[in-house]
């Protein structure tokens, strides 16, 4: 019997299996609305049998978009299509998350897959730019283009930040998710304040360590008061910023286990996002980060990056390098991979029952007649 198809439980949410979706954007929402395409890119990942399913990276505020074409979650007539796809994630026995965020001076960027759109283009995607704002008024990359030197956050920046941040998690509440992702990694704008790399400030949101958690664990502490307390609770973070002056992984132990007594119940372990910093992406290349955040923290993590096989997932729950294994371009390249991995893992018919109903009993008649999985051979 796998360790990966085991349940696990954070709070009053018990996940079916240990296989989550990373969260994705799609940048394919105009004015923040999400629309069919979503509800399809995650649909799909119920159908294929993960655990937990989360949304991208949905902004708070307009300007915390990372670009024009990115998800919100700023107003109440943005809320509905997300219950849409909460509840047929739910009918297909997956939990669904939303991850909250802000870009920073990362907003405004062009989207990856449309980098110089044109006029028509421009139209048709509902195309909008404007000045990020950032705990410091420095660019993120002079050698990248398609960055703009943000505005420094004022006192009142913070506090609306804070106040739009809450307002999305009620919204988050309403379209019924079950639990919600801070997105403090990635070089956004929470990553930003942590790292000196970008955080520059001379107040009490700047210069030592405590300072540049603090909006982090302010922000955390009133969303836990916001969320209901049933609901779990997960941060991202960057654990290291792979770079000789950025954040490092001992400053992330430090920070996990801060936000485990403020009510975080799971550390989504990721690296990097700051320019300059070194870069060397292999398979389970993440891995040791969340190992050692779940070690000296004490708290369970999910594991990210590269992620591709059944026995590797297997691996990482049964070694103990992280609770869950979260999938981001293999579950793009294969949306059943859970479904897939289970029959790898543990033989037998019980694979089957995680198909949908109206797909398991065919799958299992095609793998009898070609003596395939449960009916191989030896
Ligand atoms: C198309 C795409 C969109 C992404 N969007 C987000 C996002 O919204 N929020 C986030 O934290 N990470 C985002 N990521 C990063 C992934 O969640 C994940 O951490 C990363 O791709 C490494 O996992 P993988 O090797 O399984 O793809 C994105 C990655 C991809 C490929």
């Amino acid at each position: 019997m796998s360790q990966l198809f085991t349940p696990f439980t954070l709070r009053d949410l018990t996940l079916k299996n240990r296989t989550v979706v990373a969260p994705m954007c799609q940048y394919t929402a105009r004015h923040g609305f999400i629309n069919d395409w979503h509800f399809a890119h995650l649909a799909r990942f119920g159908i294929g049998g993960f655990g937990l399913v989360f949304v991208e990276a949905t902004a708070v505020s307009p300007e915390g978009r990372i670009s024009y074409a990115d998800a919100g979650l700023w107003s109440d007539e943005q809320i509905e299509p997300y219950r849409r796809i909460v509840d047929f994630l739910h009918s297909q026995g997956a939990a669904a998350g939303i991850q909250l965020a802000h870009a920073g001076r990362k907003a405004s960027t062009p989207v990856p897959f449309r980098p110089n759109p044109t006029d028509a283009e421009k139209v048709a995607t509902a195309y909008e730019d404007w000045q990020p704002i950032a705990p410091s008024a420095i660019i993120h990359s002079d050698r990248m283009p398609g960055f703009k030197v943000p505005r420094e956050m004022t006192l009142d920046d913070i506090r609306r930040f804070k106040q739009s941040y809450i307002q999305s998690v009620h919204r988050a509440e309403k379209a019924g998710f079950d639990t919600i992702e801070i997105h403090a990694a990635h070089g956004y704008l929470l990553n930003q304040f942590l790292s000196p790399l970008a955080n520059k400030r001379q107040d009490d949101y700047g210069g030592s360590l405590d300072n540049r958690m603090r909006l982090l664990l302010e922000l955390t502490e009133d969303v836990r008061a916001a969320w209901p307390s049933g609901k779990p609770l997960f941060v991202r973070i960057s654990a290291s910023d792979n770079h000789p002056e950025g954040w490092s992984v001992e400053d992330s132990a430090v920070l996990a286990g801060k936000l485990k007594a403020l009510g975080v119940d799971a550390i989504d372990v990721s690296s990097g996002g700051f320019d300059g910093a070194a870069f060397n992406p292999k398979a389970l290349y993440q891995l040791p980060l969340s190992r050692q955040v779940r070690e000296q923290a004490g708290i369970p993590t999910a594991a990210v990056g590269l992620i591709t096989t059944a026995e590797e997932g297997e691996a990482i729950v049964a070694s103990g390098d992280a609770d869950l294994v979260a999938l981001a371009r293999q579950a793009l390249d294969d949306p059943n991979w859970p479904l897939h991995a289970h029959h790898t893992l543990d033989k037998g018919e019980k694979p089957y029952a995680d198909w949908p109903l109206q797909a398991g009993y065919a799958v299992r008649n095609k793998d009898r007649s070609l003596k395939e999985r449960a009916f191989s051979v030896a």
